[in-house]
């Protein structure tokens, strides 16, 4: 096969704190993908697919698993927990979709397991008594499972192959956590016999799923077929560039995409930078551009109920706040966007006028791009520049021309701020709500 016959590769990255519609603009990608890779996170992630009106809430399965024939993978750098993992795939079984076939693992991705769930929600509950204020959390043991794989302490899923060497990890892993969750987080201890048991239950159903994700993403590559990277969460909640230590615990760039599935960077051919119309943000921690969601009549209560932003795994009401510009373009230079594709215009609709952020002021300076301390951004004044709104409904258009003028003009704005081309519109929730201006697989 010549160079010119080999697959191409897509990145989907959210620009934001996540939620930013990735889901969707996966699925419909898919199209054009032998495989959907998911590199990074866990089940704190919640993807909703609307396919024909129906529903599909995915967590750690990539969205490729509700088109037929796509494979799905877990790359190395997603934390599994394993018990989760086997409940989502027979949910999806029970909904008529084939998993089993396609669905492939890494052997070298780390485990959640129940003493991580603990030791999470102890400590989001010690940090409230202290007075330190919680991250809060989505409670699934993430935090605590990248610990322990950074500490080279972690079980992983290749460990469940071997009763014996998975019980003596265990043994040492779960000593040292309960002597963390019984004298320092005053919680319970748990038992060893309970967790190795239900581990090898799973294991069994899981073990002809392990591949090795690196060598397969490459394989099916030089057989032509194109593969998406599907990122988890955002951005600005990145462990390195995000909103410290108001974030997750794993890379969620771009870049990441190649380390946490185990093929080089030379393999990331377009990143498609997934922005949301306005901004949310679901647990604590900074955000500039953030309005009051509660009284009926304001800005912040048309986005929270129009756009229905409530999390999908936990079912909490997301902060909701204009378009940041200025925080965009730190996206944007860190994962190297290629283009944009908008998500949820449709929620702007009916606004009188709608406000971008495109820089703050901070201690009297005028500054650009969201800084990296999070005590700073706190302090950050944001600078807004204002836009005529447009009463036409854009829900579920197809093409730019038919958007309202006011509406392509704020979009026109947006891309000259933060510096990257719009290639993508998503104008609803279905898969057909969408307006294409340049195709990640044929630019
Ligand atoms: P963790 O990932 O459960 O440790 O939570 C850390 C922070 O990331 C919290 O603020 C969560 O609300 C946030 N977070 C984690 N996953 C998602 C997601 O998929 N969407 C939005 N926020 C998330």
């Amino acid at each position: 096969m010549t160079q010119q016959n080999r697959g191409r590769n897509v990145v989907v990255i959210g620009t934001q704190w996540g939620d930013e519609g990735k889901g969707k603009v996966v699925d419909w990608l898919t199209d054009h993908a032998a495989a959907v890779a998911r590199f990074q996170g866990g089940h704190n992630a919640g993807h909703t697919l609307v396919i024909k009106g129906k529903k599909t809430a995915l967590q750690l399965i990539p969205s490729g698993v509700m088109r037929d024939g796509v494979a799905c993978y877990i790359g190395n750098g997603v934390v599994v927990d394993p018990s989760h993992l086997l409940s989502e795939i027979e949910r999806l079984e029970a909904a008529g979709v084939d998993v089993r076939s396609r669905l492939f693992i890494s052997e070298s991705c780390p485990l959640i397991l129940p003493f991580h769930v603990e030791v999470d929600r102890a400590r989001e509950a010690l940090r409230e008594s202290s007075g330190a204020g919680k991250i809060g959390t989505t409670g699934k043991g993430i935090g605590p499972a990248y610990e322990d794989k950074v500490a080279r302490r972690a079980l992983r899923v290749q460990d469940l192959k071997h009763p014996e060497r998975f019980a003596k990890k265990l043994h040492e892993l779960l000593e040292l956590h309960n002597f963390v969750l019984q004298g320092y987080l005053k919680g319970q201890p748990l038992e060893f016999q309970p967790i190795f048991d239900h581990a090898m239950k799973v294991a069994e159903q899981l073990r002809p799923m392990l591949a090795d994700v690196g060598v397969r993403i490459d394989q099916t590559n030089l057989e032509g077929g194109n593969v998406l990277f599907e990122g988890a969460q955002g951005t600005l909640l990145d462990i390195d560039h995000g909103t410290y230590p108001y974030v997750t615990s794993s890379n969620c760039v771009a870049g990441n995409a190649a380390a946490g599935s185990g093929v080089g960077p030379d393999k990331l051919h377009y990143i498609l930078g997934i922005t949301k119309a306005y901004t949310t943000r679901v647990g604590s921690g900074p955000f500039p551009t953030e309005l009051p969601i509660d009284a009926p009549g304001t800005v912040g209560h048309h986005l929270s109920t129009v756009g229905q932003e409530r999390g999908t795994v936990t079912g909490r009401a997301r902060r909701c706040g204009w378009l940041d510009a200025a925080a965009l373009k730190r996206s944007i230079l860190i994962n190297g966007v290629s283009g944009l594709c908008i998500t949820k215009l449709d929620v702007l609709d009916g606004l009188q006028e709608i406000k971008m952020c495109v820089g703050y002021e901070l201690d009297g300076r005028r500054i650009d791009i969201l800084p990296l301390d999070a005590d700073e951004i706190v302090a950050c004044k944001p600078v807004y520049e204002t836009f005529p709104g447009w009463s036409d409904s854009t829900a579920g258009l197809t093409q730019w021309d038919h958007l309202p003028l006011n509406a392509r003009r704020y979009l026109e704005r947006v891309q000259e701020c933060i510096g990257a081309p719009i290639d993508m519109v998503s104008t609803g929730p279905d898969r057909e709500d969408t307006i294409l201006l340049r195709h990640p697989y044929k630019a």
